[in-house]
């Protein structure tokens, strides 16, 4: 990451905590991703060379910068989608600062619809971080759109556990996919695709 982007990082990083801090409605909230699960991510992009990215829920695009960097020096792109226009428009604008905008396809739309419109196999890796309650209805279309070998991350599951207890469990039970949690940040479980 360039010295730019780190600071712009930074900057989002800040302004989000201030922005979160009086706002009572968790909807309000721009809920960025902490600083280390952002820059676990971004690793885990450059050591498993993902060149095909999507992410679920963009928000202001803190989490995107990060992914998005590290999906350029691969040579990828990623996409982005979400469903608050005003927050995907910040997101440009802040990709836009950071001369990532030509390497992240940003979308309106529901996570529902951006996975049950991927390809079989069409993404190296997928992170999850939209509304938790419906992360269960995504299982069967997240273990598909997958690539044997590909990773998905999904954050707040050791802030949120309650929320994402019925989800855990079928990625549990389900033999076609290995997990590993992190307590990093709000807690990220990363689950691969077994080949
Ligand atoms: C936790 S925030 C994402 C934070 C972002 N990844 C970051 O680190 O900056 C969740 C976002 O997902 C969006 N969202 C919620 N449900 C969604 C859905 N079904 N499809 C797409 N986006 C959704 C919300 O509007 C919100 O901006």
């Amino acid at each position: 990451m360039d010295e730019n982007l780190t600071t712009l990082t930074h900057e989002l990083h800040e302004y989000g905590v201030a922005h979160d801090a009086d706002k009572p409605d968790r909807l309000d909230r721009l809920r960025n991703l902490e600083p280390d699960s952002a820059a676990l991510l971004a690793l885990l992009v450059r050591a498993t060379n993902a060149r095909n990215l999507l992410e679920l829920g963009t928000s202001n695009g803190y989490s995107t910068l990060w992914l998005a960097d590290a999906v350029r020096a691969n040579g990828g792109r990623m996409t982005s989608v979400e469903l608050d226009p005003a927050r995907s428009a910040e997101a440009a604008s802040n990709l836009d600062r950071a001369g990532l905008r030509s390497v992240v396809d940003l979308r309106i739309q529901d996570a529902a619809d951006a996975l049950s419109r991927s390809a079989d196999s069409q993404w190296d890796m997928v992170f999850l971080d939209a509304e938790r309650p419906a992360y269960r209805s995504y299982w069967p279309d997240l273990v598909r759109v997958l690539r044997p070998g590909g990773l998905l991350a999904v954050d707040n599951v050791l802030s949120h556990a309650d929320q994402v207890a019925d989800f855990r469990a079928l990625v549990t039970a389900d033999d076609r996919v290995g997990e590993a949690l992190t307590p990093t940040g709000a807690g990220v479980l990363l689950i691969v695709r077994h080949q």
